[in-house]
């Protein structure tokens, strides 16, 4: 391992921006496929990886939610999110805040039970084998209508306890935050944290949108918010978190190259800007990766780096003494060069 890989593995970090049904890697796929008699439109795991070639949002959303229809049981669940727990220890992540889709299993006839029930059992055994703590953040598809948004908070209403955060995710551009006002009002007055996908692909109004009309506590990707200079300020102002994804921004066309990726423009400005994998096993890469990536194509420093890790705590759902800990871990880990 070179130094700055190992300073970057060995960092504490927190992953605040995963879609566990994005970490399907095209192996486990396959077995579950086998395993529960699914049929896939692929003969190989190779045939897969090559599918795996975006030119926009739509075109991975549509081959994610193919993939997705894999998992059926409790177990696949659990499996899906323990491959993932055990791929993000390897790579120094210590608390991860991981997304789920419902609408793309119960759809499809899948209980909410099922689903949620397999990620809280893989949720204790990340924490009991990796000392790994986790959240799950329900995220609603933005291309349905809102009042399913609302049927599905409904169903989650036993787990509730259980649940840190409601999402907004899936075809951005045409589905703005606007149209999810009520139920994230509705999710705030039960407790819930917010976090909206806003200016992957949509303008800076839909930042906007996720600001004023959900009152979100993140911001998913961001990008296109530097576009809008009064939003980059208002955003550094308020110490909005950004949950950056640099290799899913690559593979979707939202940067040409990584070498023009906004990353260190973000930090420059204030922006309290996080490095995160999105949906990995579709992009090529975890989170040690995106830090990896980024930061050689845009020459950061060990200090830059350190500062996306302390961010990924502050802006984390953790509580104050959980995040004092880990950026006293990542002063340690500093310290030692
Ligand atoms: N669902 C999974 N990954 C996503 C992304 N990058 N943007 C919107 N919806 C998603
Ligand atoms: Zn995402």
């Amino acid at each position: 391992m070179t130094d700055l890989n190992s300073f970057i593995v060995r960092l504490p970090k927190a992953e605040l921006h995963l879609h566990i049904e994005g970490s399907l890697e095209p192996e486990l796929m396959f077995a579950l496929a086998a395993r529960n008699g699914v049929p896939i439109p692929y003969a190989s795991v190779d045939e897969v990886r090559s599918a795996y070639a975006f030119s926009n949002l739509q075109d991975f959303l549509d081959i994610y939610y193919a993939g997705a229809s894999v998992l059926v049981t409790e177990a696949d669940f659990h499996d899906l999110a323990m491959a993932y727990f055990d791929r993000a220890a390897a790579d120094g992540v210590v608390h991860a805040e991981i997304m789920f889709d419902p609408q793309t299993h119960t759809d499809r006839g899948i209980a909410f039970d099922t689903v949620i029930r397999g990620l809280l059992s893989a949720m204790a055994e990340a924490e009991a084998t990796h000392g790994m703590t986790s959240a799950l953040i329900m995220s609603f598809l933005r291309h349905l209508s809102e009042d399913a948004a609302f049927e599905t908070l409904a169903m989650a209403e036993p787990w509730l306890d259980r649940i840190a955060a409601v999402g907004l995710d899936s075809s951005e551009v045409g589905h703005p935050p606007s149209k999810f006002a009520q139920v994230f009002a509705a999710a705030r007055a039960k407790g819930l944290k917010l976090v909206a996908h806003a200016g992957e692909e949509g303008p800076p109004e839909y930042v906007y949108q996720a600001l004023d009309l959900l009152n979100v506590d993140r911001i998913d990707h961001g990008n296109r918010a530097l576009e809008d200079a009064a939003l980059v300020e208002r955003l550094a102002r308020e110490g909005m978190t950004l949950t950056v994804c640099p290799l899913s921004n690559l593979k979707l066309c939202v940067v040409g190259d990584l070498a023009d990726h906004p990353i260190d423009r973000m930090l420059a400005a204030g922006l309290k800007a996080t490095v995160n994998s999105d949906d990995p096993a579709y992009f090529g890469g975890y989170v040690a990766d995106n830090y990896r990536a980024v930061a050689a194509a845009r020459g950061l420093s060990r200090e830059d780096i350190a500062t996306l890790a302390r961010n990924s705590f502050t802006g984390s759902f953790l509580p104050p003494d959980a995040v004092a800990g880990h950026l006293a871990a990542i002063e340690g880990h500093v310290g030692m060069g």
